[in-house]
C-alpha cells in the first residue's frame, strides 16, 4: 500500500477541468492506496488578487510533498493582462528549476481508432510508440540573457542557451537506459551544424554514454530534418533525447501526429528523488476552450499513469494505461466533453 501526499496546482484555464478529472481517476485506481490531495490556488487569478506567483512559504511547502499534479498555467479569457511568461517563468518552470526537475517525459503513442493528421499508408500496421526525454532545467530556457536600449531602434536582445556536460550526460544517461529497456533505439536531436559549441558538447557526450550502451543503437538527426521525420514516418522513432527548447517544440508536433494535444502526458522527474516530480499535460490553458466544459483531459489523466510508474505503483499506471486506451478506442469519432471522458475513465477504473 503507497500512502501519498499529492500537491495539486489546478492553475488557468483549462488547468483545473482537466485536473479535476485526473484526481477522478487516480481516486478510482487507488484500491488500498491512499492519496492525501493538498490542493494550492496557485496561478493568473491569485496574482490578480494578490501580486503573487509562487510565494517562498509554499515552495518550500511543496518541498515535502511525494509529487505535484499541475494543469496548466497562463493568460485567462477576460483576465486582466497578465505580461507573458510571467506565470509560465514565475511558477512553472520555478518549479522545474526549483526541485531539479532534469527528465522531462513525453510519451507519444498512436493508440488504434485515434484518429490522426497523417496518411493511413504511414501509420496503419505500424507502431507509433516512442518517448522523447527532454532536458529539463537547461539550455535556453535558464533567463540567461538580456536586453538594453529597448524600444529603440538599436535595441538588442539575447537569450543564451546554458548547457553542461553534468546535466546533458544526467539526461542522455537516462534516456539510454529507457532505450535498453524499451526496443534499443535512441535518437539525439540538434543542431549542431550550426548550434557548434552546445551541439558539439551533446555528440560528444550521447557517443560516450552510448559506448556503455552497446545493445542500443544510436543515431543522430538535426533536428529540422527530424520535423519530416516525424511527419512522413514517425513509427521509425523509440527514444528521443534533446534540449530543452527542442524537446518543447518536438513534443507538440509529436502531439499532433498521436491524436492530438489533448492525449499528450508528462512527467517532470527530479533523478535522485531529493525532490518532489511533477505530472502535467504537456498542453497549455487553452483560453480559447476554457470554461466550455470540452477539453479533453486523457492527457491530464494519463500523467497519473506516469505518477504512479514514478509511486512505484506500475500495476496501478498499468490499469490507467489501459482504462485510457480502451477509452480513445470506444470514443471513435464521437465528440465528448471534459466531465464525460473522465467519468467514462473513472468508470473503467472503478
Ligand atoms: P495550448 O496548449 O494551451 O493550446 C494550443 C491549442 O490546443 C489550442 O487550440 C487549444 O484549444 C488546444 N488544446 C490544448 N489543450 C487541449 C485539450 N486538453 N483538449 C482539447 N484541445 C486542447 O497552447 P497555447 O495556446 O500556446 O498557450 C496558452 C497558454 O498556456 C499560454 O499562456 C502558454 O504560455 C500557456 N502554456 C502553459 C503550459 C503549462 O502550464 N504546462 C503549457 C503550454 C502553454
Ligand atoms: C510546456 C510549455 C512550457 C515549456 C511553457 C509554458 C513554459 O510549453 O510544458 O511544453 O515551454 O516548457
Ligand atoms: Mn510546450
Amino acid at each position: 500500500m503507497t500512502s501519498a501526499r499529492i500537491a495539486v496546482i489546478g492553475g488557468d484555464g483549462i488547468g483545473p477541468e482537466v485536473t479535476a478529472e485526473a484526481l477522478k481517476a487516480l481516486t478510482a485506481v487507488a484500491g488500498q492506496d491512499v492519496f492525501d490531495f493538498v490542493h494550492y490556488d496557485l496561478g493568473a487569478e491569485r496574482w490578480q488578487r494578490t501580486g503573487e506567483v509562487l510565494p517562498d512559504s509554499v515552495l518550500e511547502e511543496l518541498k515535502g510533498v511525494d509529487a505535484i499534479v499541475l494543469g496548466a498555467v497562463g493568460a485567462a479569457p477576460g483576465s486582466k493582462a497578465i505580461p507573458s511568461g510571467l506565470l509560465e517563468r514565475g511558477l512553472l518552470l520555478k518549479l522545474r528549476f526549483a526541485f531539479d526537475h532534469a527528465i522531462n517525459l513525453r510519451p507519444s503513442k498512436l493508440y488504434p481508432g485515434v484518429p490522426t493528421p497523417l496518411d493511413q499508408r504511414i501509420v496503419a500496421g505500424r507502431d507509433v510508440d516512442f518517448v522523447v526525454v527532454r532536458e529539463g532545467t537547461e539550455g535556453l530556457y535558464c533567463g540567461n540573457g538580456g536586453a538594453v536600449r529597448v524600444g529603440t531602434p538599436h535595441e538588442l536582445a539575447t537569450e543564451v542557451s546554458v548547457n553542461t556536460a553534468y546535466g546533458v550526460e544526467r539526461v542522455v544517461r537516462d534516456a539510454y537506459r529507457r532505450a535498453q529497456a524499451r526496443r534499443r533505439h535512441i535518437t539525439l536531436l540538434h543542431k549542431h551544424n550550426v548550434l557548434v559549441n552546445a551541439g558539439s558538447l551533446w555528440n560528444r557526450i550521447f557517443n560516450e554514454v552510448g559506448e556503455e550502451f552497446p545493445e542500443v543503437e544510436r543515431r543522430y538527426l538535426h533536428i529540422d530534418a527530424a520535423m519530416i521525420a516525424l511527419v512522413v514516418d514517425p513509427a521509425q522513432f523509440d527514444v528521443i533525447v534533446t534540449d530543452n527548447l527542442f524537446g518543447d517544440i518536438v513534443t507538440d508536433l509529436a502531439a499532433a501526429v498521436t491524436g492530438g494535444i489533448g492525449l499528450a502526458a508528462s512527467a517532470n522527474i527530479n533523478p535522485t528523488g531529493e525532490f518532489p516530480s511533477m505530472f502535467e499535460p504537456v498542453h497549455g490553458s487553452a483560453p480559447d476552450i476554457a470554461g466550455k466544459g470540452i477539453a479533453d483531459p486523457t492527457a491530464a489523466i494519463s500523467s497519473m499513469a506516469l505518477l504512479l510508474d514514478h509511486l512505484g505503483r506500475p500495476e496501478l499506471a498499468a490499469r490507467i494505461d489501459g482504462a485510457v486506451s480502451e477509452d480513445i478506442a470506444a470514443r471513435g469519432a464521437e465528440k465528448l466533453g471534459t466531465v464525460e471522458i473522465g467519468d467514462r475513465i473513472a468508470a473503467r477504473l472503478a
